[in-house]
């Protein structure tokens, strides 16, 4: 029989307040989730009161106030600042994006944070993407080319041939479009996803690379690729505005064209 709530020790209760100084000015209260692989107790959100005049004014930057400041058991992914390493994505406010690049004035009310959804989680913040990292590896993410390079060793592209790579080499692998789709949610184990299928289409479509066939072979699948219906969650979330849902719909149009 289906099952409609989570089992009992998943289920998040409620954690600790920790409070402002007295007579801090200008405090958001942040809701996070805690989860210690190590304990015994069910998930809880713990729930911090900062004082936004003494941290930047990210969501990462009040997560590390916390952690520095407030209280050091907090456990996060993060290391660029700046959007470009992925690893600081975690769902804020309901969305799943970048805590670096997700400024705290954008969320009206309690700042509410939890991981990554439908994923296992490692600690807190921190979801576990050996899964998503393996699928990354299963499509080969490098240039394959038997035929030999120019005599300066490089492998020429016209600027027209090279714009057919924009809106897909920014892609930085932070697995917020994947943990946002309800097929990857469900099928997640065949289901290759949004972001590793947008990097399959980035070797695809490059004009250098010549194993277009045996990519689009290894890709034409029931699961790996067919999980996907369209439904653009993957798109709205991407917080490099990048269109996963576009770059698969160009593989599936590649599969059929190679047909007729
Ligand atoms: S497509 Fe966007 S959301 Fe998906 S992994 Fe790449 S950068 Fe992240
Ligand atoms: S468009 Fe496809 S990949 Fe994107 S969220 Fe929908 S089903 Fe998932
Ligand atoms: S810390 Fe690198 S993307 Fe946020």
């Amino acid at each position: 029989m289906a099952e409609f709530r989570l089992p009992k020790n998943s289920r998040i209760g409620k954690g600790k307040t920790y409070q402002a100084e007295a007579g801090a000015a200008n405090v958001r209260r942040f809701q996070v989730y805690r989860y210690d692989p190590e304990g015994e107790e069910n998930p809880r959100m713990d729930t911090y009161e900062v004082a936004l005049d003494n941290c930047g004014p990210m969501v990462l930057d009040a997560l590390l106030h916390i952690k520095d400041d407030m209280d050091s058991t907090l456990t996060l992914r993060r290391s660029c600042r700046e959007g470009i390493c992925g690893s600081c994505a975690m769902n804020i406010d309901g969305t799943n994006t970048l805590a670096c690049t997700k400024a705290i004035a954008d969320v009206a009310g309690d700042v509410r944070i939890t991981p990554l959804p439908h994923m296992e989680v490692v600690k807190d913040l921190v979801p576990d993407l050996n899964h998503f990292y393996a699928q990354y590896e299963s499509i080969e993410p490098w240039l394959k080319a038997d035929s030999p390079a120019s005599a300066s060793g490089e492998r020429l592209q016209s600027p027209e041939d090279r714009d057919k790579l924009d809106g897909l080499y920014e892609c930085i692998l932070c697995a917020c479009c994947s943990t946002s789709c309800p097929s990857y949610w469900w099928n997640g184990d065949r289901y290759l996803g949004p972001a590793i299928l947008l990097q399959a289409y980035r070797w695809i479509v490059d004009s250098r690379d010549e194993a277009t066939g045996e990519r689009l072979d290894a890709l034409e699948d029931p699961f790996k690729l067919y999980r996907c219906h369209t439904i653009m969650n993957c798109t709205k979330t991407c917080p490099k505005g990048l269109n996963p849902a576009k770059a698969i719909s160009e593989i599936k149009k590649l599969i059929v064209e190679r047909k007729a």
